[in-house]
């Protein structure tokens, strides 16, 4: 077998998303090991999930550069002390500058709670429900410079509910997400893909569907 993918997580709080990576890569065979966490935030959630599973932690607050340069200078910096494949930006909130991104083209993915590109941005199950969608849901995507722009890697539909508040939508899609970002792991070491423009195209015998539904 191959040497299993190594990831750096980048969150800003609560830090779910990462703990659905640390439990996936606690399974047997899966093909992914975490690095290293990152936040831009000293008291995000998701750190004492990190600490609590070993995995080390680096945390830098954009407060302390005099721009976004700098900022993202200072993460290139930490992520050298480690070997990383592939970052994963679960939650987290700051907008990487175009060179970093650029650094990082097709090995850094983000998760977002819609189906995109409905609803980039913050605030999207209020917006959901707000447009009347029937059907909502979260995406896998390999990161551009614009924002929650980049080919789609995996999505699930999640539906709403004539009685779903913001709250309620929220927690069906996390679920799904949940899911989701497992499995855009599972793909990437894969392999058995190819990034054409805006598209993922993913060889027939993938065995890791690159959309699902989510069950309610
Ligand atoms: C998730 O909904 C994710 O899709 C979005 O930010 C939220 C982070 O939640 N980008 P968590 O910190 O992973 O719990």
């Amino acid at each position: 077998m191959s040497d299993p993918l190594s990831l750096a997580v980048f969150i800003s709080g609560r830090g779910s998303n990462l703990g659905a990576l640390i439990e996936a890569c606690r399974r047997d065979g899966f093909p992914a090991r975490i690095a290293m966490v990152f936040s831009n935030r000293a008291d995000a959630g998701g750190l004492t999930l990190a600490r609590e599973a070993g995995i080390p932690t680096e945390t830098a607050s954009h407060h302390d550069f005099p721009n976004r340069d700098a900022f993202d200078a200072e993460i290139m910096r930490r992520l050298a002390s480690y070997k990383v494949d592939l970052i994963c930006l679960a939650g987290f909130l700051r907008l990487l500058t175009p060179g970093f991104v650029e650094a990082w083209r097709d090995r850094m993915i983000n998760i977002h709670p819609s189906l995109l590109p409905a609803f980039p941005g913050l605030d999207t199950h209020a917006r959901a429900l707000e447009a009347g969608v029937r059907v909502t849901g979260c995406t896998v995507h390999f990161v551009r410079s614009g924002m929650d722009e980049g080919p789609i890697l995996i999505q699930a539909a999640v539906p709403v509910m004539d009685h779903d508040d913001e709250a309620a939508l929220a927690a069906r899609v996390l679920a799904a997400e949940h899911r989701i970002y497992p499995r855009a792991v599972e793909m990437i070491a894969a392999g058995g893909f190819r990034i054409d423009g805006n598209r993922v195209l993913t060889s027939l015998d993938q065995d890791t569907p690159p959309s699902l539904l989510h069950p309610w």
